[in-house]
């Protein structure tokens, strides 16, 4: 039996005591099978972050499991086997992209299980750590690569961020709300590319995003949120074929997948007003 990448196990968490103590995650049951694309999708507060961050091992449950790669979030950090890309990208000003991207990969060489991919990309390259230039072209920044993070726009910035956070070679990678900040064709041109990086790569990915579209089109799974308390209500696989191109907005069942991540949504919504 293969050891899960990620495994969340009856995990609770509360922030504050007594009668201002928030329950940001109550119970919550997850199992991420390796190289699987799974988002998070819940209304604001619903515990989405502190998901993330319990998986990321910045912060302990208070009760409950976390796993990652059968050893616990903190030994998975220390084996290098998680990243995490932010909602911003926090790129070095004073370096170029090339730079940004390469210096993480140099003080990380990492340990990750996606070596094979990522070695394959070194040999085609030059040999001096990852392809970290052929990384950067796959994301559409073969241009931009000499350039400083003050010289991109701000998806051109985040897609930096990613293109460093694969460069690390996580097994897990932690991605929380990365496009937001975004408008919508930049959206839809960064899924574009996160998922041509994720076909090639195959690492696991725990995607935070309040959008039902990128939900559906980037996940096999949708993992459904609801606040007060932050739980866990749906687990929703999603069954439609990949490459997951632009076509895919063309297909009935997609708009299907979408109505049926919105009704458990609104349901999601009712139960947390009612509490
Ligand atoms: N460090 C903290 N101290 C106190 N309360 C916190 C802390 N972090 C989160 N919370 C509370 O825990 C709950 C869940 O927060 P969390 O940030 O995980 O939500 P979220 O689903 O990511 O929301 P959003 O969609 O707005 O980012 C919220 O009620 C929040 O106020
Ligand atoms: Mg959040």
């Amino acid at each position: 039996m293969t050891t899960s990448a990620v495994r969340v196990d009856a995990v609770r968490k509360v922030y504050g005591s007594g009668p201002s103590a928030m329950v940001a995650l109550d119970d919550a049951r997850l199992t991420i099978e390796p190289g699987k694309f799974v988002s998070l999708i819940g209304p604001s507060g619903c515990g989405k972050s502190t998901l993330l961050r319990l998986v990321a091992g910045l912060e302990p449950a208070d009760r409950g499991d976390v796993r990652v790669h059968g050893v616990t979030p903190a030994q998975a950090c220390a084996a290098k086997l998680i990243g995490l890309v932010p909602q911003t990208p926090a790129l070095l000003p004073w370096l170029t992209v090339l730079q940004n991207v390469s210096l993480a990969a140099r003080v990380n060489p990492g340990a990750g299980r996606r070596r094979a991919a990522i070695d394959d990309l070194e040999e085609r390259g030059t040999g001096a750590g990852p392809d970290m230039r052929e990384l950067l072209r796959m994301a559409g920044l073969g241009e931009a690569m000499d350039k400083l993070p003050a010289q991109l726009s701000g998806g051109m910035q985040q897609r930096a961020a990613i293109v460093r956070a694969f460069g690390l070679r996580p097994d897990v990678l932690l991605m929380d709300e990365p496009f937001s900040a975004l408008d919508e064709f930049t959206r839809e041109s960064l899924q574009d590319q996160l998922l041509d990086l994720w076909d090639e790569l195959r690492t696991t990915v725990l995607f935070v995003t309040h959008s039902v579209s990128e939900a559906v089109r980037m996940s096999d799974t949708v993992v459904v949120m609801a606040p007060r308390p932050g739980r866990i209500v749906d687990v929703i696989d999603i069954d439609l074929p990949r490459p997951r191109n632009q076509r895919l907005f063309e297909e009935q069942r997609f708009h299907e997948y979408e109505d049926l991540v919105r009704t458990r949504l609104h349901s999601a919504w009712r139960t947390a007003d009612a509490a």
